[in-house]
Order: structure tokens, then sequence, then C-alpha cells
């Protein structure tokens, strides 16, 4: 019982569903899902994913927060209170954030970089060739950046549940969304004529943007598309590390599951979607269809050439956008420490001040690790999936495209065929809640979800190839 009043609780659903979709909005939501929409033949994109989430993410989602409120434990100890022999499940669910957060924070630090260039002014100098490659090669400053970023981190879980995470992101997620609506609006009126005359406006870019295109579309083709979507939504809504279960154990049981997990996800995908509405059409107006491209490249060296191509406007659209970014990524990143600070307070019964230390501590050496990854300790690692990477890519190779799907396979399956999913349905209909898509999630869980994740998962190990 000690061990139960030490943790958390939050105060209300509101605070349950901002700093759910706190974590669940990070650079995910603002890089990844519009380079992916603007590859995958938008609206087609966007149609595949909100079926996604309606289905697959809503069956993953319910089931973490739900095992979360269910055993009131974080997962390095959830999963045994469950059924005795899964307990390696919560170990491995536990070792995700942990591999996770360093190099989530150093990306974070590269935010604050950029952020801190864009507010003294010096947007311009972020346009010049080798900027972004010159800043994460050099040895001190990107550890600095990551010191800062993570210090901030450290600071809100220290605080603790309420005082912490849930007043961070009751501040900071409405701020977001206000942010990312103007500069979405502001996108669309662009119109630019490049040197051999040709005039794309922020209009047509919407257009290429939300209208489904069909054109070459084979079997293979849409294969792509879904598992795109999937892999997209399955890391967008911070489900398989051990964070929703996390959140779930703090929260109260009169609060209405259903409605908590329609309006996380309605929150993600409403981010995900004005991150696209933000960033395709001003990057079509002035770089043209091929100006989106994946990962850092987008957001540290192609839109810094959007904004220097703004002019002035460009100067206060950099600041408020890396502004939003790192609100962005902040909540995420706290929502990694909570998970691992959580889980060592239920496995060890520390206090929270002792276990948020220890994690930060070595968090930080992962991550000086990590930033020293470009330069001391650079290498070419071709991985499984065919790409190249270096320290960076390695941790997020395993933890997003190897480790999280398993722990969502095995999840599935301890839920759908050893506990049955009317565990989860009776947790869900406490106080008479009305769960009315209870036989879309049994088949969600048994079925669908494991072979959809098998699926994600040859592909990643390159098994699979479309
Ligand atoms: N959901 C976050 C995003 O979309 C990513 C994330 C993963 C955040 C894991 C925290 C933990 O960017």
């Amino acid at each position: 019982m000690e061990n139960k009043s030490m943790r958390g609780k939050f105060t209300g659903s509101i605070g349950f569903v901002l700093a759910a979709a706190g974590s669940a909005v990070g650079l995910g939501n603002i890089w990844r899902f519009p380079y992916l929409a603007a590859k995958d033949g938008g609206g087609l994109f966007l149609v595949v994913y909100l079926v996604l989430v309606l289905t697959f993410g809503f069956a993953l989602l319910t089931s973490e927060v739900v095992i979360g409120r269910k055993t009131a434990q974080s997962p390095l100890t959830a999963y045994k209170i469950l059924n005795k022999n899964w307990g390696w499940l919560g170990v491995i669910a536990c070792i995700i954030p942990v591999m996770i957060i360093p190099y989530y924070s150093s990306i974070g630090g590269w935010v604050l970089k950029y952020l801190a260039t864009y507010i003294t002014f010096n947007g311009t100098d972020a346009v010049a060739d080798g900027y972004f490659t010159g800043f994460i090669t050099s040895q001190w400053a990107p550890i600095i950046w990551f010191g800062i970023y993570l210090l901030a981190t450290t600071f809100v879980v220290y605080k603790g549940v309420n005082s912490g995470v849930e007043r961070l992101s009751k501040v900071l997620m409405p701020i977001l969304l206000i942010m990312i609506i103007g500069i979405s609006i502001f996108s669309l009126t662009l119109s630019h004529t490049d040197e051999s005359g040709v005039t794309r406006t922020g209009i047509e870019g919407l257009l290429i943007y939300i209208i489904p295109s069909f054109e070459g579309l084979t079997f293979n083709k849409f294969m792509v598309v879904l598992t795109d979507a999937m892999g997209q939504l399955f890391y967008s809504i911070s489900v398989a590390m051990g964070i929703m279960i996390t959140y779930g154990s703090y929260v109260k049981k009169d609060t209405n599951l259903v409605k908590s997990v329609n309006r996380i996800e309605l929150f993600d995908t409403l981010v995900a979607f004005l991150a696209g509405l933000m960033i395709v059409p001003a990057v079509y107006t002035f770089m043209g269809r091929e100006g989106m491209s994946a990962g850092p490249s987008l957001m540290f060296i192609s839109l810094p050439k959007v904004f220097e191509a703004m002019g002035i406007a460009g100067d206060i659209i950099g600041i408020i956008f890396f502004i939003t970014v790192a609100f962005a990524a902040l909540t995420s990143s706290v929502s990694l420490l909570e998970a691992i600070v959580s889980s060592l307070m239920d496995k060890f019964k520390w206090g929270r001040k002792k276990a948020t230390i220890i994690a930060a501590v070595f968090t930080f050496i992962v991550g000086v690790i990590v930033c020293l990854g470009y330069n001391v300790l650079y290498f070419e690692l071709t991985l499984p999936n065919g790409s190249v990477g270096q320290i960076l890519d390695v941790l997020d190779y395993i933890s997003n495209y190897v480790l999280m799907p398993v722990v969502a396979i095995a999840t599935c399956l301890l839920i759908g065929w050893v506990l049955k999913p009317k565990a989860i349905i009776d947790e869900i209909t406490i106080g008479n809640v009305k769960f009315g898509r209870a036989g879309l999630y049994s088949v969600m869980v048994k079925v669908v979800a494991p072979i959809l994740l098998l699926v994600l998962l040859l592909q990643a190990l390159g098994v699979l190839n479309f």
C-alpha cells in the first residue's frame, strides 16, 4: 500500500487526455507524417491512415491504457500482475523508452539549437550549405544543447505527475494547436514564382496533399502505403513502449476511457494532419514536388530554405515553427522519462526524486555517446532494412522497428488469447461506461492487429519487401 500512495493520479480526464496527447504528438507528427503523405499519394495515405486510426490504433491504445488502469502499475511490473508468466514482456517494454530517450533528446537538442538561431534572427545562417552537418559533427555544441534539453525534461518529471507532466501538457498543448493552425493558414496563402517563371501556390500544394492519387497504383505500392501508414500510426500514438500503460495507471476509476482514447487519437491525428497542411504547401510553393525529403533533412535543411524564401515573414514563422516543434518534442520526451521513472519506482520502491536522477544520469551518458556518433565515434552501418546509419539510427532501428512490434504483438496475444478481451472490456465498462466498439476491439486484438504487426516486423527485418 505504501507504494500505491506514492503513485500520482491525474486530476481528471482533461489532464490525462492532454498528457497522453502530449506524448503522442511529437517529432513524428511534424516531420514524418507530412513527408509520408506527400510520398504516398496524398489523400490515399490520409484515408488509409484514418481507417487504421479507428481500428488498429484504437485497439492498441485502448489495450495499453486499460492495462495501466487495471493494474495501477507501470510496464515493468504491470504485465507480471496480469499473468505471472508474462513479466518478461514488461522488461522489454521498459527497455524501449530507455533506448529511445537518449536519441530523442539529442534531436530535441538540435531543435533548441535551431530555435536559438531563429530567435536571435540568424535564420539566414541555417540556410548555408553544411550548416546542419557542421553543427551535428561538431564535438561540443550538440552535447550542450542535448544537456539543456534533457535538463528541462528531467525537471518536469522530477516535479511529479500533477505539477509536472499534467500541468505542462495543459499549458503547452493548446498553445501548440493554435500555433500550428496559424502557420497552416499562412501556408495556404503563399505564392511564389521561381527563376524559370513558374508560379506555384499554397492552394496547389494543398490539393497535392489531400486529393488521393491513384496514379500507377499496384498491389505492391498499396502495401507500401499501408505499411507506411501503419508504422507511422504505431509510432505516433506512443504505444508498445509502456508509456500509455504508465499514464493509464494514473487515471482514476471514474474516468471514461472510451471517450479519452477517442480524444487522444483525435488530437494526435489532427496535429499530424495540420502539420502536413503547414509543411506540404509551403515546401511545394518554394521548392516544388521534389522539395519533400525524409527525416532530419526536411526539418533542418529544407524548411530553413523555405523560411528564407518567405523573407521577413519567414523569420517570425521560423521562430513559431521551432517553438511548436520544441513543445511537441518536450511533452514526448517527458513521457519517455516518466515511463522509466515510474517503472523504477514501482519495481524498486524508490522515491520519485531518486528514480528521476538515476534515470537522467544514465540517459545523459548514453545521449553523449549518441552525439559523439557523428564525430569521434562515427561509423556507417547498413541495417537489415537497407538504410545506412550511425548510433542514433541503430538505437532507432532496434527500438522502433524490432522491439516495438514484438512488444505490441505479444501484448495482443496476451490479451486476445491468454487473458481474453473480456478482461479489458470489463475494466473499460466499470461504472456502466458504454463500449460500442467491443466487438471490433476483440477481433482487432485477437487477429487483425497481430497479423498487421507481423507484416511490419518482417518488413523491418528485411524478410518481406514490397
Ligand atoms: N509519438 C511521438 C511522435 O509522434 C514519438 C514518441 C515515441 C514519443 C516515443 C515519445 C515516445 O513523434
